[in-house]
């Protein structure tokens, strides 16, 4: 009997040690430093608002991934976060399904607000698997990137805040010449599972995020520039 017991505890130790390894190995990108200053001001960002679902070929960079995972659910001046919510308890994540970015490996990627990093958690371009899960809202295997917002319970106000989180988003894409879509119609079990997610946590959101076509005078889509 105390022989089982000891295998059971050697097993189940060995079970855990096996998981922190794994954490302490995912690969952790920190993101270029935030910038607080733009010469589009907040008023044309709000004139400027628009939902853009076709993306040209000008490259989405770092920094620009930094900037809108920042406006996302960063964290503020007051050491809170870009975005309310309830009770302060933030309970959103915000995930980042990387296509074609400079400077960053295609992957699915979980964002870390304090350290203002990405923890890279799948290897490879994901964007056939969310497109598919999206229900073939072509945005998202366009785009090259798009940012996933997700919540640990399905009260009322999680959805009150991915307005406010989503809205930053686009504000931020606009002043940074980006165009973005929010995209609320997909298969909950499939994007939850490309996302990684257990049975606490939803996906609300995705937003693809992208070029504009007309910034590099092509026609987006099929664009081969
Ligand atoms: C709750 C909600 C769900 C939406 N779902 C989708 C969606 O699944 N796919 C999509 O392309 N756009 C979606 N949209 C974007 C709307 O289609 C878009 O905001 C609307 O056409 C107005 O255009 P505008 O954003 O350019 O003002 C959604 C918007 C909201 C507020």
């Amino acid at each position: 009997m105390k022989k089982l017991i000891t295998l059971m505890l050697v097993l189940l130790m060995g079970n855990i040690a096996c998981a922190e390894v794994t954490e302490e190995k995912q690969e952790k990108v920190i993101l270029p430093q935030v910038q607080y200053k733009s010469e589009v001001s907040l008023e044309k960002a709000l004139y400027n608002r628009e939902s853009v679902r076709n993306y040209g070929c000008k490259a989405v960079t770092l920094e620009n991934i930094s900037q809108l995972l920042w406006a996302a659910q960063g964290t503020s001046k007051s050491g809170k976060r870009t975005a309310p919510s309830a009770y302060a308890k933030y309970p959103l994540n915000i995930y980042a399904v990387v296509g074609k970015v400079d400077d960053l490996a295609a992957g699915l990627y979980r964002y870390d607000p304090k350290e203002h990093q990405l923890v890279k958690l799948k290897e490879g371009d994901l964007r056939k698997d969310l497109v598919i899960a999206c229900q073939g809202q072509g945005a998202t295997l366009l785009a090259p990137a798009s940012i996933v917002i997700t919540s640990s319970h399905k009260e009322n106000t999680a959805y009150l805040e991915v307005g406010h989180v989503a809205q930053n988003v686009y504000l931020q894409a606009t002043a940074l010449d980006l165009g973005t879509a929010v995209v609320a119609v997909f298969n909950e079990q499939a994007i939850d599972e490309l996302i990684g997610l257990d049975e606490n946590n939803h996906t609300i959101y995705v937003m693809p995020v992208g070029s504009k076509p007309q910034k590099c005078g092509c026609k987006g889509g099929a664009c081969k520039k």
